[in-house]
């Protein structure tokens, strides 16, 4: 009775701070370039604009490279790097803003300066290829979540594309075609620094925000938006994670900036029906603070696929440790069932180990906290840290080597369906009191966030 208790007020206080959907606007590729974004500018504030181009400059080495960059070269050459009709949108964006053209340029490189994030791509219960994108973004997050918006760019009436990003931005972050396909980048580490991406831009790379809307203006399917991710000269590396409408469209990229250096696929039905991508090559181990790997690999492998869709996708990417303190939104698109969802999520009650719920309204460090997480019938802590103090969880039912066996071979402790799972997990919280006496551990995955 009490846990049933505990149990509604959780659900009305979930309930009662939903993610917010993230704001829907048309631009109208066939209209006037110079004016194509003033009307989407005029539905945010101006003040927000300015915080976000404030706070990119806020970092004195970033803003050093970019000020030698932009006297030395450019100034004179953003047609060459952008092309004429982004050129002139940013031109529009600096006017109606009163934002100096400058730095309307500056937040249109902002890949190339900094940010990161993370992917999930695979199959739902219908075998269709989805694709979900966290945006992690610590610098500033409480101000990209007043940006963030979903643009139907259109021509001749007709949505071409969808793009996901900031107002002030031309380029775009991710991008769904309805029936087609859809794309989303993530920052992949490399020792090169801001000087480098932004001297490849010299020689013809492309910023990584203008190729995703290139993708979703010139490709009208999947094998086109493939073959342009996997060959378009970048300024900076990434990878992608790239969906289609048939079976086993379901990649992602690794990338270079000249050329591919991993390409993986996932296979419908196999034990590789899915593919995470926080900020680690596919074919290393992410370094021992980043444990995100481990839990979507602990997680996916007891889920059953045929029980498995945008609910299941959506509460495991919003679920600590994939999603974290500086999350600012998530999408998911099924690009052949034409799903497409994008939420910006505030950070909301989550529990800390010793089941307090934690008021994060204020989103204090405390947000990333360890929660209990209900794992096969047992309590696991940090899913991820098998093995932690909550020692009961017996892990000799999971698979431990890759085969490419139908699904069912596949042990699968359980077979619910993910709203079970999430009511499964939120009892978990309260009936498994070996929880109560886990200590938080100093929680360092933070670092990577950069
Ligand atoms: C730039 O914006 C101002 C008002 O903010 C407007 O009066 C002016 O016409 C705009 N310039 C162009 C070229 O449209
Ligand atoms: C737009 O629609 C009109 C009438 O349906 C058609 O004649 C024209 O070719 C279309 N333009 C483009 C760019 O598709
Ligand atoms: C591109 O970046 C790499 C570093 O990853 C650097 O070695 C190379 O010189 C850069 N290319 C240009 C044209 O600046
Ligand atoms: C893609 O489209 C843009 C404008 O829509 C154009 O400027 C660019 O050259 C095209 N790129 C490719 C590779 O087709
Ligand atoms: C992707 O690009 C790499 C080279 O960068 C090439 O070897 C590979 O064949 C391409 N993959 C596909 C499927 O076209
Ligand atoms: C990705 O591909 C590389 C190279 O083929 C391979 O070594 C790695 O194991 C693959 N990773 C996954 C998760 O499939």
């Amino acid at each position: 009775m009490k846990e049933l208790i505990l149990l509604l007020i959780i659900i009305i206080t979930i309930s009662g701070a939903p993610p917010s959907d993230v704001p829907i606007f048309n631009v109208d590729l066939d209209g006037d370039a110079f004016h194509r974004w003033d009307q989407v500018l005029a539905s945010f504030s101006n003040d927000d604009l300015q915080n976000f181009v404030t706070l990119l400059k806020s970092s004195s080495t970033l803003q050093a490279a970019y000020d030698s960059f932009w006297s030395s070269w450019l100034e004179t050459n953003v047609e060459f790097v952008f092309g004429t009709e982004l050129k002139t949108e940013m031109e529009g964006v600096a006017n109606y803003t009163n934002i100096a053209f400058k730095d309307i340029v500056e937040v249109n490189l902002v890949y190339e300066l900094t940010v990161a994030c993370s992917i999930l791509i695979g199959y739902d219960e219908n075998s269709n290829p989805f694709l979900s994108h966290n945006e992690d973004y610590s610098l500033g997050t409480a101000i990209l979540r007043q940006i963030v918006m979903r643009v139907n760019f259109q021509s001749n009436g007709s949505t071409i594309f969808t793009g996901i990003s900031y107002a002030g931005l031309v380029g775009s972050r991710a991008i769904y075609k309805s029936g087609e396909f859809a794309l989303a980048h993530d920052q992949r580490e490399s020792s090169a620094s801001i000087e480098d991406n932004l001297n490849n831009l010299t020689a013809g790379a492309k910023p990584i925000f203008v190729l995703i809307r290139q993708v979703g203006e010139n490709c009208s399917d999947f094998t086109c938006a493939f073959n342009m991710v996997n060959t378009t000269y970048i300024a900076s590396l990434g990878y992608f994670g790239i969906c289609g409408k048939q079976p086993n469209e379901a990649y992602v990229i690794t990338r270079d900036r000249e050329q591919s250096y991993l390409v993986n696929q996932t296979f419908d039905g196999t034990y590789n029906w899915y593919l995470y991508e926080g900020n680690s090559d596919l074919n290393t181990d992410p370094p021992p603070y980043d444990i995100r790997r481990e839990f979507i690999n602990n997680y996916m492998r007891v889920i059953d696929q045929d029980d498995w869709n945008h609910i299941g996708i959506f509460y495991v990417m919003t679920f600590y440790p994939l999603r974290r303190e500086s999350t600012v939104w998530n999408m998911i698109a099924i690009p052949s069932s034409s799903f497409l969802q994008a939420k910006i999520l505030s950070c909301t009650t989550i529990y800390d180990r010793a089941n307090t719920p934690i008021d994060c309204t204020s989103c204090t460090p405390t947000c990333e906290q360890g929660i209990c997480l209900e794992y096969q019938g047992k309590c696991s802590c940090n899913a991820g840290f098998i093995g932690d103090s909550c020692d009961t969880l017996d892990t000799t039912n999971l698979p431990t080597t890759e085969s490419t066996s139908d699904k069912d071979n596949v042990a699968r402790g359980i077979s619910i369906t993910s709203i079970v799972a999430l009511t499964v997990v939120i009892i978990g919280i309260f009936i498994y009191p070996k929880c109560k006496k886990e200590k938080s551990t100093p929680n360092t995955d933070d670092k990577e966030m950069k």
